[in-house]
């Protein structure tokens, strides 16, 4: 299976600390956002890595990760996205990478505390289909919203006012080849983009979507609350949080001060 961290967008509700630069190179706490996603990947037993970005800061990343030494890869491949076409448009440019295999995708911005090894080795061996990483939050208006019933998705709606549960689809996702297909079939949502959302339903109407929950803490951080609370998460991880208290995992699955 091959990976893919999506890096491109405006950062718009990062304004202006994304006026100069891109989101996914601003740091949580001592390295670069994008340096959690490729982990998450490289953790997976995942070796082949394509970068999605976009804007002007296209350039930094080359820079900042080169062939990937730090991880430990030969070599990451770079794609550029025109425009602000959203999730399912940037992961289209990834279809030559893929050529025919399997693909684990990862939002630029969305940090875990474990890993997805399990999820991964499970795809591995699903026939066809795609499989989600769900997370129990507080706040499911904020992100697409699976409804679950008798071990199926039945559903996913996209920031939902009123959310059927509280079962966030995390940015994390593994496909088949026939991704390119489904991309192809989208028309714009309300916001003029191509969300991730209308591909997960098509593979939801297919019948082939399995879901697994994420072990651990999950945060994105293309907000302020989640910027700040994203190397909140990792300094306590790394045992360097200056708070003392711990960081529990309530019951509504938040992260949160014991
Ligand atoms: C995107 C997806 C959403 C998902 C979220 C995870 O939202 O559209 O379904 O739950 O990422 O971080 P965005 O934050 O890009 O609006």
């Amino acid at each position: 299976m091959k990976g893919v961290v999506l890096a491109g967008g405006t950062g718009s509700r990062l304004f202006p600390l994304t006026k100069i630069t891109n989101k996914h190179l601003l740091p949580i706490y001592d390295r670069p956002m994008i340096y959690y996603p490729i982990q998450t990947l490289v953790d997976a037993g995942i070796r082949d890595i394509l970068i999605v970005t976009g804007g002007r800061n296209s350039g930094d990343f080359l820079r900042l990760l080169g062939n990937g030494k730090h991880f430990g890869l030969a070599h990451i491949n770079y794609t550029y996205q025109e425009g602000e076409g959203g999730i399912a448009d940037a992961l289209a440019l990834a279809e030559h990478f893929a050529d025919g295999q399997k693909i684990c995708v990862v939002l630029g911005d969305n940090i875990i505390e474990r890993d997805i090894r399990a999820a991964a080795d499970q795809f591995r061996k699903q026939p066809l289909g795609a499989h989600i990483l769900l997370k129990q939050v507080h706040d499911a208006e904020r992100f697409g919203v699976a409804e679950v019933a008798e071990g199926r998705v039945l559903g996913i709606e996209e920031k939902p006012p009123a959310p059927k549960s509280n079962f966030a689809v995390t940015g994390i996702y593994m496909y088949d080849a026939t991704v390119f297909e489904k991309i192809k079939t989208l028309v714009p949502s309300g916001r003029g983009e191509l969300e991730i959302t209308d591909v997960n339903n098509a593979y939801i109407r297919e019948g082939t979507m399995t879901f697994s929950f994420l072990d651990g803490w999950w945060t994105d951080a293309g907000t302020f609350e989640s910027l700040l609370r994203a190397a909140n998460l990792v300094a306590h991880s790394l045992g360097r949080d200056p708070d003392p208290r711990p960081i529990l995992e309530d019951s509504r699955g938040e992260a949160a001060r014991a």
